[in-house]
């Protein structure tokens, strides 16, 4: 018998405005402008997301839905597959995410679901490279992970197979 154990850290900050990186906070911005065009006439519940790639390119996204509610997307998943399709070469290295919810004191804003998180690991593995995180609430509170496997770990990927 032995013991695996994987823990991950978030760190927590009140305002994204209080990163230390211009280009990262301009990040933050393009997931919040990203988010005021979500189609989400039936959850309303609007997602915005940014990718940055290595040469500090912005992608940004949102969720789209539709009445058939299965087919719905999103933002994480709309917006890693417009940066994988455009700029395929392109290694994939920070995503902001924000979502509108009004959150109460203390509260983390909401991560991204576990089929995202399947997807962003599959981008991590692929570009060879951690993707940086930042979860940003509708307070600008922002939590900020080192990599995906903080997320989803004990995954299923490819070496899986
Ligand atoms: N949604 C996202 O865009 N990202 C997530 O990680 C969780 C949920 C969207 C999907 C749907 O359009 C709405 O939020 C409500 O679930």
């Amino acid at each position: 018998m032995k013991d695996i154990s994987y823990s991950s850290s978030i760190k927590v900050l009140d305002d994204y405005h209080d990163l230390d990186d211009k280009q990262i906070i301009a990040l933050c911005e393009r997931s919040i402008d990203a988010m005021k065009d979500a189609y989400a006439p039936y959850s309303k519940f609007s997602v915005g997301a940014a990718i940055m790639q290595d040469n500090g390119y912005i992608i940004q996204g949102n969720n789209q839905e539709n009445a058939v509610y299965p087919l719905g997307l999103c933002a994480e998943r709309v917006t890693l597959y417009a940066a994988s399709s455009q700029h395929p070469d392109r290694t994939i290295t920070h995503l902001a995410v924000t979502t509108a919810k009004e959150l109460s004191e203390g509260e983390l804003p909401p991560f991204p679901c576990g089929s995202c998180r399947q997807v962003l690991l599959e981008m991590e593995q692929r570009y060879k490279k951690d993707i940086k995180l930042y979860v940003i609430g509708s307070n600008k509170s922002v939590c900020v992970l080192e990599t995906v496997k903080d997320l989803l770990p004990f995954a299923f990927s490819k070496s899986s197979l």
